[in-house]
């Protein structure tokens, strides 16, 4: 600063003087996230969870019950990849102005992957009762975030009980 006001008029030095300098702006974020919350809800993460729901499941008709489980290795590969994806999606909803706050937002994205993390071994170990036991947990990740962030997905408020007199 010395040196530079040696050069300096009188006036600009008391110009200068009030100012701090401004904080340089932040450096452009690297990440794309042209993808709306939604979109990334309905197009990534929603049918991911649904390939692992699917997997396993009871079906029952007319005939009986018959129980669905992936068989193949192709079938558990489809499992782990959805696991993957949506291990991935717990770190794609903490990017930016994606995340809602640094906290509970966070806390509920890192659920989601944590369950994902357990299905995936599931699909790894190829177990069975494990992954249905974690779709559970998956679906209870969601949940949790849903109800602090997004009531409007938990459906019509309950009708009130009829007032008896
Ligand atoms: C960290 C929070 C969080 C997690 C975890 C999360 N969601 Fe969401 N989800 C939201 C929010 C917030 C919205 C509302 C977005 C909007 O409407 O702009 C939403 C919206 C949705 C929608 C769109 C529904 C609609 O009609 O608007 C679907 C589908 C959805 N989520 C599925 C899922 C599934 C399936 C999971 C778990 C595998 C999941 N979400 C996990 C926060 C979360």
């Amino acid at each position: 600063m010395q040196k530079i006001r040696r050069f300096m008029t009188p006036g600009l030095i008391v110009l200068l003087a009030g100012c701090e300098p401004a904080p340089p702006p932040p450096p452009p974020s690297p990440f794309t996230t042209t993808l709306a919350l939604k979109q990334v809800m309905e197009w990534v993460i929603d049918p991911a969870a649904d390939v692992i729901w699917d997997s396993v499941k009871s079906v029952i008709t007319e005939k009986g019950t018959q129980e669905i489980a992936p068989q193949t290795d192709a079938d558990w590969n489809k499992v782990r990849d959805a696991a993957a994806t949506l291990i991935e999606a717990g770190n794609v909803l903490m990017i930016d102005d994606r995340a809602r706050d640094d906290k509970a937002w966070m806390a509920a994205a890192r659920r989601l992957s944590e369950a994902a993390g357990q299905a995936l071994k599931a699909a790894q170990t190829k177990n069975t009762a494990t992954l249905f036991d974690e779709g559970g947990n998956i679906y209870k990740a969601c949940s949790a975030c849903h109800a602090q962030y997004a009531q409007h997905l938990q459906g019509p408020p309950a009708e009130p009980a009829p007032v008896v007199k």
